[in-house]
């Protein structure tokens, strides 16, 4: 579970987040929309303890991760599973090698015992036979399932999901939302999704949040979303369009 509370961010001196109050259940997504450089990933970032808030509690578990030495944050990270705005993967590295990379370094698995995970991992976003690729070879479609297998791999309890679907065409974004939230599920993790493909993200998250000018401005459900009054969100969701 996470739990955030007056969370504030600034650089040189500009706001970015400016007292955000979150709190994500076991097997909710909640996602947060926002125009660019509303300071969805410098949130995001903030609670894999990327960044460090000027204000604010972030509690993962019941753990406050700002307290956290070093160490003791990497082996909570081991529970969070993160797919980056990028998709982030070793260029010079086989998928096998991209997926492999985080048992590799977290855990005493043996070598078949992580080749199993990597073909379940791959099953689990529907690619078959690519382990020996790299990414240069594979589409941005492919790429950003990759980014997933990698990020749930250690099957984490915390699911992290910057953009999802940015760069990629319509029916491409609605599988990607839909292998999300259904591995979501399965794993009932807390997730959470930034993302600015506000019809994706209405379809398929229990709770949606605006990020306007630092703060979460509504939250709720899709259809309390769609029935509020604020001016900012209807614009932002072009209900009156
Ligand atoms: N490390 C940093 N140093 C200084 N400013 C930063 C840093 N990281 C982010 N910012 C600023 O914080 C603001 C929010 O950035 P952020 O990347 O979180 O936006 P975003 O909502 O994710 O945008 P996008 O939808 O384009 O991905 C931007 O103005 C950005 O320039
Ligand atoms: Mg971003």
């Amino acid at each position: 579970m996470i739990e955030i509370t007056g969370l504030k961010k600034s650089f040189n001196g500009h706001p970015v987040l400016n007292g955000i109050d979150l709190r994500v259940e076991k097997n909710q997504i909640v996602s947060i929309i926002g125009e660019s450089g509303s300071g969805k990933s410098v949130f995001l970032k903030l609670v894999m303890g990327f960044l460090i808030p000027d204000e604010g509690k972030i509690i993962i578990n019941g753990t406050d991760i700002n307290l956290l030495r070093e160490k003791e944050l990497l082996e909570l990270r081991k529970n969070i599973g993160y797919l980056f705005q990028e998709s982030a993967l070793f260029d010079f590295m086989t998928v096998y090698d991209n997926l492999a990379f985080s048992l590799r370094e977290n855990t005493k698995f043996s070598e078949l015992e992580i080749k199993k995970k990597v073909k379940d991992a791959l099953y689990r976003v529907e690619l078959h036979n690519i382990e020996e690729k790299l990414p240069e070879e594979l589409s941005g479609g492919m790429k950003k399932r990759i980014g997933i297998a990698r990020a749930i791999i250690m099957e984490p309890k915390i699911f992290l999901c910057d953009e999802p679907t940015a760069g990629l065409d319509p029916n491409k974004s609605l599988s990607i939302m839909q292998l999300i939230s259904g591995i979501a599920r399965s794993l009932k993790s807390a997730s959470i999704i930034v993302s600015h493909d506000v019809s994706n993200v209405l379809r398929f998250s229990d709770t949606i949040a605006l990020l306007y000018e630092g703060k979460l401005i509504t939250k709720g459900t899709k259809e309390e979303i769609c029935k509020t009054q604020q001016k900012e969100v209807r614009q932002f969701l072009m209900l009156d369009n």
